[in-house]
């Protein structure tokens, strides 16, 4: 009898290579929506402007992560529950005193993220509960672990999280050990809410991958801090103000640009992917910098910025670029006394809130990714001993 062999499946059909894999889907997603010609963003539907008017952080995690915004009585069980969960492990926060305190917050982070894994490792993927306590716990634990990394640095022991605050700024209250303003409150929360998702972004796309393989929350937001460290992504609003200072006056700005522009280096703060036209974003935080100058004096580096931002139009304008989300934000953060460093740190903070929203839709469709690549190397090459090469 003859035994028919076995036919290998069709191979699919090579798709042409796109670097950075521009205009690829990777993934579909009903969390958040750019339009770039027009610069509009929403999540679940809902326009950022409007929740930057009405919403809390919180509430706008509650809405990416879970859909809906959540009624008050879930809103307040699910502030409730975040405040609780606040306070860190005291051997976390020895593991944190042996970082070396030269090293960048972001680094700290990503390793205090991961450390969290080795305390709730229980890995519980289809337990309902087991997600919530994930997304309340890294919710509530990542801020406290970038307030804990900048008091530890400083030589000093790192202060409890106060329940009596909410979210924003019990943060600033850690960071500074002092209650802050209500307005710096406010618009420091406002920050967050601009921060917290912006769809397929690299950090977002690198938490879906690590969520595809099954593996923990914990190390699915480790890899995405990680990769939001790099300059051409979170890690640009802490370069814009070094930009800035570099400038130094406004008489320099066009010179600097020109320069710059000859030298073909990237304006930190500028261009995206997506948008064509000025980021909302951006247009929100200027607006939230000149509030905070109008309250608590003005900062010169911001008439910097706003000349590089015309000039630049002239210049990048025509090629679709214009100040992205990171352009203004390191403003607001300094006029609001806080490092530098900790600018990205602190994007990783509301970007939370959108992997976790991504980690759980990735878990409700899984496949794991694994693209293809189009290999470029040698090939059918003789092995050569050691004494022959
Ligand atoms: N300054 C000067 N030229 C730029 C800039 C810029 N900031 N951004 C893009 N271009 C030019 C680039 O030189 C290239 O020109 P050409 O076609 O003549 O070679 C063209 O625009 C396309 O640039 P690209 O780098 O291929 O664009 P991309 O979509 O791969 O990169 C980007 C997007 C955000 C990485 C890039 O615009 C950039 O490096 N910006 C500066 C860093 C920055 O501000 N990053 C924050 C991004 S928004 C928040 C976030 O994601 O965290």
């Amino acid at each position: 009898m003859a035994v028919e062999s076995p036919t290998a499946p069709a191979t699919p059909e090579r798709q042409p290579f796109r670097p950075g894999l521009e205009g690829v889907p990777a993934t579909q997603s009903a969390i958040c929506d750019i339009d770039g010609q027009q610069g509009l963003l929403t999540y679940r539907g809902y326009s950022v402007g409007d929740l930057v008017a009405q919403s809390s952080f919180l509430e706008t995690a509650y809405l990416l992560i879970w859909g809906e915004l959540p009624t008050s009585t879930e809103l307040r069980a699910f502030e409730h529950e975040v405040q609780m969960h606040r306070r860190v492990s005291f051997r976390i926060r020895d593991m944190m005193k042996s970082f070396p305190s030269g090293g960048h917050p972001m680094d700290a982070l990503q390793a205090s993220a991961a450390s969290l894994g080795l305390f709730y490792s229980r890995r519980a993927l289809d337990n309902p509960e087991y997600i919530v306590g994930a997304v309340v716990r890294l919710l509530a634990k990542i801020p406290t672990m970038v307030a804990a990394f900048q008091l530890i640095r400083k030589g000093q022991d790192p202060i409890q999280p106060r329940d009596d605050l909410a979210y924003a700024a019990n943060f600033l209250y850690m960071l500074t050990e002092r209650e802050p303003d209500p307005l710096a409150a406010r618009i420091f929360d406002t920050c967050l809410i601009l921060h917290a998702e912006h769809s397929l972004n690299a950090s977002t796309f690198s938490a879906r991958v690590t969520a595809s393989t099954l593996t923990d929350p914990y190390a699915v937001v480790a890899s995405a801090v990680g990769t939001l460290a790099g300059p051409l992504h979170g890690g640009a609003n802490e370069d814009v103000l070094a930009m800035l200072e570099e400038i130094g006056s406004l008489d320099q700005v066009e010179p600097w640009l020109e320069q710059a522009m000859a030298q073909k280096q990237k304006i930190m703060g500028f261009g995206h992917r997506e948008y064509k036209v000025k980021d909302p974003r951006a247009v929100i935080l200027q607006k939230l910098a000149e509030d905070l100058f109008d309250q608590f004096g003005h900062d010169p580096l911001y008439d910097l910025a706003r000349k590089l931002e015309e000039v630049a139009a002239e210049r990048l304008g025509p090629k679709g670029i214009y100040p992205n989300v990171d352009f203004y934000s390191g403003l607001v953060y300094r006029k609001l006394g806080i490092p530098e460093d900790l600018f990205t740190p602190i994007f990783a903070i509301a970007r939370t809130a959108g992997w976790l929203a991504h980690w759980k839709e990735q878990l409700g469709a899984n496949r794991i990714y694994r693209p293809s690549q189009i290999y470029t190397g040698a090939a059918g090459r003789d092995w050569m001993p050691l004494q022959a090469r």
